[in-house]
């Protein structure tokens, strides 16, 4: 049978494939905003406002943690799980290459050093054989990332961690609602920060919430962070009163947000369960298709789907490369892309010699602790970012239609490996020779003109 002609060389699309808005607001959610705000009830400094408890009593009941603390963003939640575990000046802090930068840039607001770890070259999690090699005497925590909505192996990783008496942060962030070994992400740690930004899968506006087992992380968090270190709230340990001063960052939430998130926790499971269900059906669907592979997981890893991040696999394509399997799915009508550019320590601003940028707080911060970052290597996060094929997955009702379509999509773009590779040769000559007349005068008629 003869492939339809792709989209890229001028055939008609099969998509676009319209995702399902999110967020949505109730309209129980957008009265109850409103009555605050006709009140004026816009600010709450912590547990004694109505609106900050009952947001931080829902989301501690629902991640299984003993304290929450709600905040102005997924960055604030994660510098403060830091600073409640008083890690600062000189501290080094395992993470990840790859991630969103907030989950290095924690580290490095609090004075600390991030070291990084590679990660498993098929979803982009920690590696928990990798983080051993990288303790040294200077180190104080890992903090791992949860990323694409995958959890990450938290039983490995606290396994190494309690070997070596280390505490662990999770960023929950990209993963609400993901578990792994029968417990949620977030649950596993010492303390967790999420994001519940506008994208996320708990999304509101901007807001962010810490949670916790050890109290005294709680409050120290809270000196760091809150309106006078919440010390009118109960429970607010005497021995910090002397501490307590307005010199903190501002992190608190409105009550305005945090009466969505209490709303949105409502829902947000059933919009998981539609996620997962969406994936199972394009899995189903995708059953023949070679040039993208789903990640594997564990017995017990049931991720969330913040993101689909699939991998492209270069030994079927025999010769196209993952980039022009990307431009075709797009011009399919299917954005797909690449959500990392880089493993984090090569980003520009990590450079500790030679930096010509704007000023960064941490080039001398890392420099005199010794970090040359350009100096290592993380083979597989350069693996996981050169075969990355990775989407938004707003798909929340599930969807057969939706789901056969994209299957289909794929399915097109493999028909049409022949045709791609021609012109993906022909690309590349074009490249390689310059479009007419614009081909450099070489050094010698150079030197002739002038
Ligand atoms: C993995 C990860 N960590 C942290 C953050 C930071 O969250 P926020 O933007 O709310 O500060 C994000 C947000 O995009 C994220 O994806």
């Amino acid at each position: 049978m003869k492939a339809t002609r792709l989209a890229l060389l001028g055939g008609k699309k099969l998509g676009p494939v319209p995702p399902d808005q999110h967020p949505t607001f109730t309209k129980r959610a957008i009265q109850r905003a409103v009555k605050l705000l006709e009140k004026g009830a816009t600010v709450g400094l912590g547990k004694h406002h109505p609106i900050i408890r009952e947001a931080e009593e829902a989301i501690a009941r629902w991640q299984k943690a003993k304290h929450c603390m709600v905040v102005s963003s997924g960055h604030a939640s994660l510098q403060i799980a830091l600073l409640g575990m008083e890690i600062g000046h000189g501290d080094e802090v395992i993470t990840t290459p790859y991630s969103w930068g907030a989950s290095t840039s924690c580290i490095l607001h609090c004075g600390a050093v991030p070291i990084f770890t590679d990660c498993l070259a098929d979803t982009g999690l920690m590696d928990p054989g990798a983080i051993e090699s990288r303790i040294t005497r200077r180190t104080r925590a890992i903090l791992t990332v949860h990323i694409h909505g995958q959890p990450a192996d938290m039983p490995a990783i606290m396994k190494v961690a309690r070997r070596h008496g280390l505490p662990v942060i999770e960023d929950g962030s990209q993963a609400h609602g993901a578990r792994v070994g029968g417990r949620m992400a977030g649950c596993w740690g010492d303390a967790s920060g999420f994001s519940c930004m506008g994208f996320k899968l708990l999304g509101t506006t901007e807001a962010g919430y810490l949670v916790t087992r050890h109290e005294e992380v709680y409050w120290r968090a809270a000196l760091f962070s809150q309106h006078m270190g919440r010390s009118p709230d109960p429970g607010f340990p005497k021995e910090l009163l002397p501490y307590v001063d307005s010199l903190v960052y501002s992190y608190r939430l409105s009550p305005i947000t945090a009466v969505l998130l209490i709303e949105q926790l409502k829902k947000v499971d059933r919009e998981i369960e539609g996620r997962r269900r969406n994936v199972a059906l394009l899995r189903e669907g995708m059953q023949g298709v070679g040039i993208a592979e789903f990640p594997y997981y564990p017995a017990g890893t049931i991720p969330s789907y913040y993101t689909l991040s699939l991998n492209f696999n270069p030994i079927h394509a025999a010769g196209v490369s993952r980039d022009t399997v990307e431009k075709a799915l797009n011009a399919e009508g299917l954005p797909i892309g690449h959500y990392v550019p880089a493993p984090i320590p090569h980003w520009e601003r990590l450079r500790t010699r030679g930096y010509k940028g704007p000023k960064t707080p941490w080039t001398a911060q890392l420099a005199a602790a010794g970090v040359d970052y350009r100096q290592e290597t993380y083979p597989n996060c350069r693996i996981k970012i050169d075969r990355s094929l990775d989407m938004d997955w707003n798909y929340i009702r599930p969807s057969p239609e939706k789901m056969g379509r994209i299957a289909a999509i794929f399915a097109k773009v493999e028909e049409n490996l022949p045709a791609l590779r021609d012109w993906q040769y022909r690309m590349e000559k074009k490249a390689a020779t310059g479009p007419p007349g614009k081909i450099k005068p070489s050094r010698r008629e150079v030197i002739a003109k002038s």
